[in-house]
């Protein structure tokens, strides 16, 4: 079974999810795409996102995926249920996981979700989470400007606070508000920002760890996991992504130590 799983998403936050998968099943190969250069989905149409999120995928087809994770909110928010109906090999997409982490770290039964406009009013998570526990309570929040400020590698100045601050104010006026899902892949990059505005009363927990554990299982049920062994410079991920190499060569090596993964530039229109 030495077929790689493939990872996309719009961007560089997927990074979060690979990072993750890379250490819960060490001896996969992973494929990651991410569309910087159409990046950011959040405020697309969802005709936008479905085209954009099927051409990701007609891609990384053609490098026999055995599984697909959609690392990206957005585009699992718009366009899972159809990449499901359609596709042959398990899909996996972000929303769930996260949810069920919520539901497990929740005290007060009082969830926020932060995410982009897409994901937010689509109520994915609403939704989810309810499926799990009818009776839970939710605030969602938009942050259109927080992926901006991540996939232009501006959140290590000093203003980026005040971005963080002004798009959380809201939550911090709820008072028992115990979890926040970070429900974009790419707001795990910012979480020691987000952690300080909303203090320690609050767990912020992104979906990452809940998707590994996600994709073992599916691996698992399907009989898929890696079974011979494998040379291991042939496991560093190959990323590819459609815009520019440089906020990508910054994140993937300061930020998740993948410091030996093929990095590529291609083009997918
Ligand atoms: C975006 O492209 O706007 C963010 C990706 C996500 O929703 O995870």
């Amino acid at each position: 079974m030495d077929r790689p799983i493939g990872v996309i998403d719009s961007g560089v936050g997927g990074l979060t999810v690979l990072h993750e998968l890379k250490r819960q099943l060490p001896k996969e190969r992973f494929i990651y795409l991410g569309d910087t250069l159409r990046c950011p989905y959040g405020s697309k149409s969802d005709q936008e996102v479905q085209q954009y999120t099927w051409e990701m995928v007609h891609y990384l087809i053609q490098f026999d995926i055995k599984v697909l994770v959609v690392a990206c909110n957005t585009a699992t928010a718009l366009v899972l249920d159809q990449l499901k109906e359609n596709l042959s090999i398990p899909v996996i997409g972000v929303i769930e996981p996260g949810a069920r982490a919520a539901i497990k770290s929740t005290e007060t039964n009082h969830v926020a979700i932060i995410g982009t406009e897409n994901t937010v009013n689509s109520q994915a998570y609403d939704l989810a989470l309810r499926n799990i526990k009818p009776n839970i309570n939710t605030t969602s929040v938009s942050c259109p400007e927080f992926v901006p400020l991540i996939e232009s590698g501006r959140f290590v100045e000093s203003d980026a606070i005040d971005v963080v601050e002004r798009s959380l104010a809201s939550i911090k006026e709820v008072y028992d508000i115990d979890t926040l899902i970070l429900g974009c892949t790419h707001y795990p990059i910012i979480q020691p920002l987000i952690e300080q505005v909303v203090g320690d009363q609050m767990t912020v927990l992104s979906s990452a760890i809940e998707t590994g554990s996600e994709v073992s299982t599916v691996l698992t049920f399907y009989n898929l996991h890696q079974s011979q062994t494998v040379d291991e410079t042939s496991l560093e991920p190959v990323i590819l992504t459609t815009g520019s190499l440089h906020v990508f060569e910054r994140i993937k090596e300061e930020i998740f130590q993948l410091k030996s993964a093929s990095l590529k530039q291609i083009s997918l229109i």
